[in-house]
């Protein structure tokens, strides 16, 4: 018999314990004890300290980096839980990393997003939770059952409240037109979009031209996901070359690899950045803003926990 009316079980990886904790605090509850950590022969070791028999646990772990340790700590984590008699397991993945590789478009390459997702469905989890996927169609690599959730009106709030003249919201490529066109509704602005090409499989942009009116006007170039920047660097410089007045850039996940937040940041072209802690962020500056999902994950988790309807949080 399932004791999921006793309430959510929230248990941390190492990934996000920030984001995992402000989860917790928001469900009023503290986190499920548990311990993961690595043996010196390198092998991890996941240990859930409280009983979860037949409760409904959640999972927090978003792919940050080490992306391939914290992908092996979910699985491990899940497994624990299965086998510690969980009544139904929900692996919450934030960000979900190598989303991006999710089609056979060269030949010979792997389709690694499925290959994780059906791992994360064999070792047990029954449901998925998920934010802004580079692709909605990812969600299908899932066999069990998947919660998209969007920040878009996290981002779209912070914008209308900074009230800021004559703004247009600019898609940094082609391909994330709808995601844009979607966020630019949700500011009553109009919509531009740059042509953008990446030189072969290397993470090198080239921004061509702008679709759309821009001259004069504030710019959120707005995507799903900031990773060395090359993309926002690019299209900042080329809706500065076109006339723009400042150039805002929000996205959903920040992943900024190595030094690339301080090129972001730095840029004099970019006035502010605009992420939110879907992944940890350990840089501090005026020009970054980071905006806070554990409400929206915490609210979710509640719903999903009673059965009520996690799209109406978005309507
Ligand atoms: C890819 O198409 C995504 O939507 C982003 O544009 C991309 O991940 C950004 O990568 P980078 O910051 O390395 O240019």
């Amino acid at each position: 018999m399932k004791n999921l009316q006793k309430g959510p079980l929230i248990i941390s990886g190492n990934a996000h314990k920030d984001l995992s904790k402000d989860i917790a605090k928001y469900i009023g509850q503290d986190l499920t004890k548990s311990e993961v950590f690595k043996f010196i022969n390198d092998n991890t070791f996941v240990r859930i300290l409280e009983n979860v028999r037949e409760r409904d646990v959640f999972i927090i772990q978003p792919t940050s980096f080490p992306v391939n340790d914290h992908i092996m700590e979910l699985l491990i984590m899940i497994d624990a839980a299965k086998r510690a008699s969980a009544g139904r397991i929900t692996a919450v993945i934030p960000y979900f990393s190598y989303a991006r590789t999710d089609k056979k478009d060269q030949p010979r390459v792997p389709i690694t997003g499925k290959l994780i997702a059906d791992l994360v469905t064999t070792a047990g989890a029954d449901r998925v939770m998920l934010m802004d996927l580079h692709a909605g169609q990812v969600q299908g690599f899932f066999s069990a059952t998947v919660d998209e959730l969007t920040a878009l009106p996290i981002l779209a709030r912070y914008f209308i409240e900074k009230k800021l003249d004559d703004i247009v919201v600019v898609s940094p490529d082609i391909g994330g037109t709808k995601r844009a066109r979607d966020f630019a509704n949700k500011l009553g602005a109009p919509l531009a979009i740059i042509e953008k090409r990446r030189i072969g499989n290397k993470d090198t942009v080239e921004s061509l031209n702008i679709i759309g009116d821009v001259k004069g006007q504030s710019a959120v170039l707005f995507d799903d996901e900031i990773n060395t920047g090359g993309t926002m660097l690019a299209g900042s410089v080329l809706l500065k070359e076109n006339g723009v007045k400042d150039v805002y850039v929000a996205a959903t996940h920040g992943v900024f690899p190595e030094d690339s937040i301080e090129k972001i940041v730095n840029s004099k072209e970019i006035k502010e950045v605009v992420v939110t802690n879907s992944l940890p962020i350990n840089y501090k500056s005026e020009k970054l803003k980071i905006l806070s999902i554990s409400e929206l994950l915490g609210e979710a988790i509640k719903r999903t926990n009673r059965g009520d309807s996690v799209g109406a949080l978005f309507l």
